[in-house]
């Protein structure tokens, strides 16, 4: 059953549902294989300032801050901000704002890295998906690493306990075309399946995307279970992980900039066009 948030997004863009948001939770397939591939690619972060992009009920941040990082979370759902300052995360001293990713409300080449977990899958157009690329390019400094994840795209159709595809009449794994959208079941914090919509962006498409924003591809994990692991998960986890990836995660690291753009002031100009962020009480809200 679907609980209901009443949460909003700021600019009403996103196809995120607030009642999906709340319900959202880390089952055993994504802590494995999503959040245990991106924690080793991003290293360690002590000291650093990392941003998380799509940060949901802030869960990751709550686990980026134990590796002693300052942590800044966004997300388009005033709800699941809530959630992130609330019950189970009060600790989080990082700031966290209601933003959309592909408009972050942050001054340019601030942050160390950024993770984007399970929130590409969410953006619902191509222009989207480029400008949450390059605004993630603009606030990293030169040599900052982005970690993404998402739902493994080549292995959508594939049906397990934790995540299946409700495709649409016509619609296969086959002839998905890059920015549709499907259908699908996941479940949701309380064990039950919730249904959320997605959209489709094939590996290529997001690798041209993160090149063109400034990144370079620096690694890419597409991890399947070993026959120990399945054994040890009693049962949660069927045998058909050991043969395909559920996740994508990539590593994209910011380009150093070149000699002649350092010289030529670049960046000190995006810092003057910086967009406003009012910081009331410890948290950050951003400027209208
Ligand atoms: C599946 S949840 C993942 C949450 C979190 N990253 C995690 O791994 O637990 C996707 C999140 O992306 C957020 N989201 C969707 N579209 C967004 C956008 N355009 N800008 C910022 N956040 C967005 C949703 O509100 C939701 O919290």
């Amino acid at each position: 059953m679907m609980r209901h948030a009443g949460g909003r997004y700021r600019k009403g863009k996103s196809q995120w549902q607030a009642e999906e948001g709340c319900s959202y939770s880390h089952p055993l397939d994504v802590q494995l294989y999503a959040d245990q591939p991106l924690f080793r690619l991003l290293g360690d972060v002590s000291g650093n300032r990392v941003l998380d992009i799509g940060c949901g009920n802030g869960y990751l941040m709550h686990r980026v801050q134990a590796k002693a990082a300052h942590v800044t979370g966004i997300d388009a759902s005033a709800e699941m901000i809530r959630g992130a300052q609330g019950f189970g995360h009060r600790d989080i001293a990082g700031l966290v704002c209601v933003a959309l990713a592909d408009s972050l409300p942050f001054v340019s080449c601030i942050y160390d890295a950024a993770i984007c977990s399970l929130t590409i899958n969410n953006l619902s157009s191509a222009d989207m998906v480029k400008r949450t690329f390059r605004d993630a390019a603009r606030v990293l400094k030169s040599g900052g690493a982005l970690i993404i994840s998402l739902p493994h795209p080549n292995t959508l159709g594939a049906k397990t306990r934790f995540r299946s595809t409700d495709w649409e009449e016509g619609q296969t794994q086959e002839n998905l075309v890059p920015g549709e959208r499907f259908r699908r079941q996941i479940m949701g914090q309380d064990g039950t399946m919730i249904s959320i919509v997605n959209y489709y962006w094939p590996k290529e498409v997001l690798t041209n995307f993160a090149v063109r924003a400034g990144f370079d591809v620096d690694r890419l994990v597409e991890e399947t279970a070993g026959g120990v692991e399945i054994a040890q998960c009693s049962g949660e986890l069927d045998p058909i992980y050991a043969e395909i990836p559920f996740f994508l995660v990539m590593r994209l690291v910011k380009r150093l900039k070149k000699a002649k753009e350092l010289a030529s002031g670049r960046e000190a100009s995006h810092m003057s066009q910086e967009k406003k962020t009012q910081v009331t009480g410890g948290m950050a809200v951003p400027g209208n």
